[in-house]
């Protein structure tokens, strides 16, 4: 898988700016550190540049910055999807290409542009489920194939591959397992805009549903109007060098009072999913021609 994303930029928390988005020109410098990247102010190829976005919190390890939200939407019959707004076309210095993406109203006058671009990095800008139109896939986050039952025995009860529901998740006040502590989280490892493409090209992705969140919906707008029913879903590629993370798979995690957080077990990277704040990234250009 590429390491193409490994940028140190900044995170600043619970900053409610508008983000900067698509190709938009961000000049200068971007630090963490002693190390730096100047960021050049126009991507070639489909869409990319530098932009905010919502995500677990980094809390430890290598990775430079963290894991990326995916906004929840649940259908009239009770399925998840991840919201993927209508494609559009757009041209920036002379390059038209298409990208999905929507404002999203986070209260007191201020809103966040969700983009589809907040996950194209990791290699995945490459990915067929990443074009905004593309063909044959749907908004819908669907269990693994094979289902990870060893970590999650609850999986047992879903048919792999399905599209998840709520009330699959029925259980999620009270469950564990023997990592970390009951009633924190339930959770399920799937994917998403995945489907008929080779296992090595699937996004994967994360979907906890826990009674936190359901908190924090109270008083935090962006967790309202993207984490319905105590739901919350990422894009589970770590940052660093783009391995899988597992949320309550580990139990090595404790040693890095990781047990009830993201730990990703190549180079101890951990994400609390509980904190999910508003980053920055450089979000890579789909490949040329890719529009
Ligand atoms: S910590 Fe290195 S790939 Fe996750």
């Amino acid at each position: 898988m590429a390491n193409d994303d490994n940028y140190p930029v900044e995170s600043d928390r619970r900053r409610f700016v508008k983000g900067v988005v698509g190709g938009s020109v961000l000049s200068g410098l971007l630090t963490t550190g002693a190390a730096g990247v100047t960021l050049s102010t126009k991507p070639s190829g489909g869409g990319g540049g530098a932009m905010d976005y919502f995500g677990a919190v980094r809390e430890l390890g290598p990775a430079p910055r963290g894991l990326p939200q995916i906004p929840i939407e649940i259908d009239d019959e009770g399925y998840l999807q991840g919201l993927w707004p209508e494609p559009e076309t757009v041209e920036e210095g002379g390059v038209e290409y298409q990208v999905s993406r929507t404002e999203i109203d986070i209260g007191g006058g201020e809103s966040v542009t969700y983009s589809t671009e907040w996950f194209q990095y990791c290699g995945l800008q490459t990915f067929e489920g990443i074009r905004p139109d593309a063909e044959g896939q749907d908004e819908y986050l669907r269990y693994d194939d094979p289902l990870p039952t060893a970590d999650y025995p609850w999986l047992e009860e879903v048919t792999a591959g399905n599209q998840m529901h709520v009330d699959d998740f029925e259980n999620y006040e009270d469950w564990g397992n023997n990592v970390g502590d009951a009633g924190v989280g339930q959770p399920a490892a799937g994917t998403w805009r995945s489907q008929d493409v080779s296992p090595e090209s699937k996004i994967p992705i994360l979907v906890i549903r826990s009674t936190r969140i359901e908190e924090m919906a109270q008083d935090d707008e962006w967790i309202a109007q993207t984490c319905p029913e105590g739901f919350i879903a990422f894009v589970n590629k770590c940052t660093h060098f783009c391995c899988v993370p597992g949320y309550k798979k580990l139990s090595e995690a404790s040693n890095y009072n990781a047990e009830n957080k993201i730990y990703c077990n190549c180079h101890q990277s951990v994400y609390d999913p509980f904190d999910i704040a508003q980053q920055q990234l450089i979000s890579l250009p789909r490949p040329e021609g890719d529009e």
